[in-house]
């Protein structure tokens, strides 16, 4: 079924537009460029309310974002600004979409994964703190949970395309899909290459091609060049798309400057683990409701994310074993009383596999073959690549394994050809959110306080680009430590910590300024 018999035919206030009516794009029903306001998947005042509640229940666990809304809401330091945003949309983004908005800047957002979207969210994002279904007054959205990968890529389209073509001034992104999107159009063009589709190694990267395509054909060989060239800046939110940034950095080909918002310490020490800690098992507990406790669990991967999976699992008192590449990290578990195993030595008798790597081809078609009847499989890492789920779909076309769907996001692969399932006949696995990240998939990701400290550093990003985003040249930086020490501070008072105040005779001992920064750039924490 396409999007466009689930959704209201056409929202009202269409955008006038100069350019011909669009064709539809791949299978999604929708035209290539729709003009639409937003497109979210329920639009009734009950799903607004409800959005707009727990919007409200948010902000009230996000200090961080409140002192920035009271700090420069007056001054509107992001007037001017047009953000494209391409981050899971939930709760806790509403609220730091509101908080862009509130602080002067014009919003366009989507979803950075086709499971994630909180139908609520959404609408009560469009709706606006003052608008109604008839009346909407709030942010353009395009996202809504369960998008096929043409819907996906389509969203994210739209998310760029700004009614009078003028395309966005800063970008925040998760992952790196938007930014990946512009760099490879504008890279496309400035070769003189035509997309096509066939340039697609796997799927998802056929229907980017499809898009691509298709945007040419209507808007010409400058489209994204047009458009990078006027986007003044990224902030990247994680891992995965620090890693892609990182490419672009070293082959000289990034177009515009990036604030790397992960490696923040008030981010990744606090949402990558502790949001983790939080958001794993509530995530399997909603999928599957087994009992985790006395259960084998393997986290593979032992980074901020894993470490914040087997703190969850462990509160559980799952018997948690790590594989690691990093001997570093391998012993970091070692030391914190894990087994440090292979996959390959323990897939046999392991209850959860949980990937973590943000790497690919991790848990493979061939170990899931060898896995105990109804072993869970899932994946928090950003993208699907850890679980071999193209492999799986592979046997599936064989008829090697069969897909039963429990409900959307739970899925039971039952193999054919295997003797250990029940009755020495084929055993099953459940997959958990098609190997995508569990806990957007199948939860609604982590707690408000700790996405506050994320965001927080997310605006701040965007402010500081919007200031100055031409003084750091095509490069990738990280905000300044005493940014991050600020955001901290702002989360403190939530909890009722009372901070010690250095004398100015300890500061000078251990050299530093008593308003900090506090450690220098190396210190690890
Ligand atoms: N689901 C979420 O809410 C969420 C939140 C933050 C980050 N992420 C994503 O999670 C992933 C991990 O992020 P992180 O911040 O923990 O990264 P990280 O670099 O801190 O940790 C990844 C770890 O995986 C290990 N690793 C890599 N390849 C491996 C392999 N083949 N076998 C075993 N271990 C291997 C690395 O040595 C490293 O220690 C990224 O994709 C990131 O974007 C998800």
């Amino acid at each position: 079924m396409s999007i466009a018999s689930r959704l209201p035919a056409s929202p009202s206030g269409k955008a006038s537009s100069s350019h011909p009516v669009s064709r539809s794009f791949l299978d999604t029903n929708l035209p290539l460029f729709d003009g639409s306001p937003y497109r979210v998947a329920d639009f009734s005042p009950k799903t607004i309310r409800f959005g707009r509640k727990e919007l409200e229940l948010a902000l009230h666990e996000m200090p961080g974002l409140q002192s920035l809304r009271k700090q420069y809401g007056g001054n509107k330091p992001l007037a001017g600004a047009r953000i494209t945003g391409s981050l899971h949309m939930t709760v806790q983004t509403g609220v730091l979409i509101e908080t862009l908005t509130a602080l002067g800047a014009e919003v366009r957002w989507t979803s950075c994964n086709i499971f994630s979207t909180q139908d609520h969210a959404a609408a009560a994002v469009v709706a606006g703190p003052t608008g109604t279904a008839d009346k909407p007054s709030g942010t353009p959205v395009f996202a809504w949970k369960g998008e096929t990968l043409a819907e996906y890529w389509w969203c994210t389209l739209q998310a760029l395309a700004w009614p009078d073509d003028e395309g966005p001034t800063l970008l925040v992104d998760d992952g790196g899909d938007v930014t990946g999107l512009v760099h490879l159009g504008a890279d496309l063009e400035a070769r003189g290459v035509l997309p096509d589709a066939s340039m697609g190694s796997h799927e998802e990267e056929k229907v980017v091609h499809a898009l691509l395509r298709d945007v040419r054909e209507e808007r010409g060989d400058q489209y994204f060049t047009r458009m990078a060239a006027r986007i003044r800046g990224v902030s990247e939110e994680t891992t995965a798309g620090i890693h892609r940034l990182n490419q672009l950095v070293k082959a000289g080909s990034l177009r515009f400057p990036a604030i790397n918002v992960n490696d923040s310490v008030t981010k990744s020490k606090f949402d990558n683990i502790y949001g983790c800690r939080h958001s794993l098992v509530d995530a399997i507990n909603r999928a599957t409701d087994v009992l985790l406790s006395g259960k084998r669990a393997l986290v593979v991967g032992y980074g901020d994310v894993g470490k914040g999976s087997v703190q969850s699992l462990v509160g559980q008192h799952a018997r948690v074993a790590v594989a690691e590449i990093d001997p570093i990290c391998a012993l970091q578990a070692c030391m914190a009383g894990l087994d440090v195993v292979r996959i390959d030595d323990v897939v046999e008798n392991t209850d959860l596999f949980v990937t973590a790597t943000g790497n690919a081809h991790i848990i493979r078609a061939e170990h899931m073959k060898r896995m105990k009847h109804n072993a869970i499989v899932c994946n928090i890492g950003h993208f699907d690549t850890e679980i071999d789920m193209a492999g799986l779909e592979a046997m599936r076309r064989r008829g090697e394994v069969e897909k039963i769907e429990i409900k959307p996001q739970v899925h039971e692969w039952k193999f054919r050809d295997t003797r250990h399932g029940p009755d020495g006949k084929g055993h099953s696995i459940l997959v958990l959110a098609e190997g995508r990240l569990v806990n957007l998939g199948c939860a609604t990701g982590h707690p408000s306080l700790v996405m506050s400290a994320s965001f927080t550093n997310q605006v701040i990003a965007q402010m500081d680009l919007h200031l100055r985003a031409e003084s750091y040249g095509r490069t990738m930086v990280t905000l300044p430590k005493h940014l991050d020490e600020h955001v901290a501070r702002l989360h403190l008072d939530a909890f009722g910590a009372k901070l010690t105040v250095l004398t100015e005779e300890q500061a000078k001992y251990i050299g530093v300024e008593v308003e900090g920064p506090y450690k220098s750039e190396q210190y690890r924490y």
